[in-house]
């Protein structure tokens, strides 16, 4: 059999049901079109832990197309139902809302079918077509596409190839491809990957997934900066002395030496999650909150970043990777003693960059972005730092007078903004001290945030690519990057291992920013047990 659904009738309608959860787009009917997703790799890691989860909220929250069906492809033989158990267990372990409940699982299993496939070729994707021209027929509609491939880059050029020669790919409006990163390893791959998916398909049906973007505090950079008249008249230059991007992890590497090993820091985190919250914290206003708008302007922002200088990179870039040590009392072992990790590996687990924006509103001021695993907090946070006021006519033995005012956009665990500045202390005495005023999502709108992957999914639906990279984009990243890459894999000894688990980073990364005459600004965490 090659379709394999479950109790499909033939008045079957699909999945749409009242829900009883919140949604991201209150009161928001789902949409009378039909939609099937055709997922690659469906037994794979990615599937398991993050895209399945979030359909299944999406499910929850009535958020899927009318009629919807999820197809999971693959080359062993398996039926729906069995594929339907595993992924209970999946959504069990990973959603944010834990077990399913029953009534509604089975509702959402309904919606899955299994398709065992041949080679990834034209030939090979013939039961994929029957599958989906029979569902077709059934809806009594064409349906929109969506192909997702959560499957490691080398299956790419081949799925891409098939799906084209197949078919699969020529409606243009109708069908998508979605691909993950890594995408390349440098420019040159990322080139190749982008030439094979424009290869049978258009630029506006690839959908390059950066999971950062579906935060909900990454995309709230945007309705701060350009939803309220008060920001950015100040966002630049003339009051803008820095800004610090941090993405701090106390994880490892943990199972993924394969990937990591290969990859590092740099690869990992900066060339995607790090220059896209630099994109969004630096960019020109849009004219339209609208996909091409937005992507050119963040496009604009990677092109003005001033290259790095070969002959002084150790001032603008420090990479480094973890040594054994405590986190929470925790003792980790080194990089070098994971499991599959080469005990010579010259893989960095942490880099900080110091980089110059050179446009207009840019010019001189620092963004510093670091990264690493195995630091003491997981924090992602972008501090925005403003100059001091031009003259302190408070005397010194006032307190701390000296403090900067600065906006800290929290973006994980805090889902929040602070602005930090300088009050005067309740007293008769005249003393100030630097103080917080908070927003935080929790507290005002009092419901959880969707996971980036329910956002991203419902956006890909929806065909709406403002979340997502566009080839110039993650090719304009890959070449600013490319003469670090070059120098780090010329410059043979890199001194590993140079920081304790446990740790802010070593010490050159401190030296990067004191250079300046500045600091890493402490992340400033609203954690409840460590109120501002
Ligand atoms: C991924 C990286 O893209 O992002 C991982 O490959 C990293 O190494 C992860 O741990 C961090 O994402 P998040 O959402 O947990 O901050």
């Amino acid at each position: 059999m090659l379709c394999l659904g479950q109790g499909r009738s033939a008045e079957w309608l699909g999945c749409l049901r009242p829900s009883p959860y919140p949604g991201r787009v209150n009161g928001m009917a789902a949409e009378a079109k039909a939609l099937q997703l055709v997922l690659f790799g469906a037994t794979g890691d990615l599937a398991a832990r993050l895209i399945v989860p979030a359909l299944f909220n999406l499910y929850l929250d009535a958020l899927l197309p009318e009629r919807f069906t999820l197809v999971a492809t693959g080359r062993g033989q398996r039926d729906a139902a069995t594929l339907a158990h595993q992924y209970h267990a999946d959504v069990a372990r990973f959603s944010r809302r834990g077990k399913p409940p029953a009534k509604e699982w089975a509702g959402f299993a309904q919606c899955l079918r299994y398709v065992q496939m041949g080679p990834a070729d034209k030939a090979g994707l013939e039961p994929l077509v029957r599958c989906l021209a029979a569902q077709d027929e059934q809806w009594r509609t064409r349906s929109e596409r969506v192909y997702y491939l959560a499957t490691p880059p080398e299956a790419f050029e081949p799925v891409a190839r098939a799906l084209d020669e197949a078919g699969l790919a020529h409606d243009r409006k109708g069908a998508r491809i979605v691909v993950e990163k890594p995408l390349g390893r440098d420019l040159a791959s990322s080139r190749d990957i982008n030439r094979v998916l424009a290869h049978g398909f258009e630029e506006r049906q690839i959908y390059r997934i950066d999971h950062f973007l579906g935060k909900e505090t990454v995309q709230n950079i945007l309705a701060m900066r350009f939803a309220n008249p008060i920001f950015e008249p100040i966002w630049d230059r003339r009051y803008i002395d820095h800004v610090v991007i941090t993405v701090a992890e106390t994880l490892g590497v943990g199972h993924r030496a394969g990937y990591y090993e290969q990859a590092g820091a740099l690869r990992d985190m900066v060339q995607n999650h790090l220059l896209q919250l630099l994109c969004l914290v630096a960019m020109e206003p849009p004219v339209a909150y609208a996909a091409d708008d937005i992507r050119d302007k963040k496009l604009e922002v990677l092109r003005a970043v001033r290259p790095f200088p070969r002959d002084r990179m150790h001032e603008y870039a420090v990479r480094g990777q973890y040594d054994g040590g405590w986190i929470e009392g925790r003792e980790e072992r080194a990089y070098r003693a994971e499991p599959k990790v080469d005990r010579q590996s010259r893989t960095e687990t942490y880099c900080a960059l110091k980089l110059f924006v050179d446009n207009w509103r840019w010019q001189g001021v620092p963004f510093y972005l670091r990264t690493g695993k195995r630091l003491p907090v997981k924090c992602s946070e972008i501090s925005v730092r403003f100059r001091d006021v031009p003259h302190r006519a408070f005397d010194p033995s006032l307190g701390l007078n000296a403090e900067p005012t600065r906006v800290v956009i929290q973006i994980q665990p805090a889902e929040g903004i602070v602005v930090r500045f300088t009050a005067k202390e309740p007293g008769a005495i005249f003393r100030l001290r630097p103080v917080n005023m908070r927003f935080s999502y929790g507290e005002v709108f009092q419901k959880p945030s969707p996971d980036a992957y329910e956002t991203l999914l419902w956006d890909i639906m929806h065909n709406d690519a403002t979340l997502f990279m566009r080839a110039d984009q993650v090719e304009a990243a890959w070449g600013l990057l490319e003469p670090v890459l070059v120098a780090w894999a010329d410059h043979e000894d890199p001194g590993f291992p140079n920081y304790a688990a446990g740790s802010w980073g070593p010490e050159a990364a401190e030296l990067l920013v004191a250079r300046d005459g500045h600091s890493w600004l402490t992340p400033i965490m609203m954690h409840p047990a460590n109120p501002c």
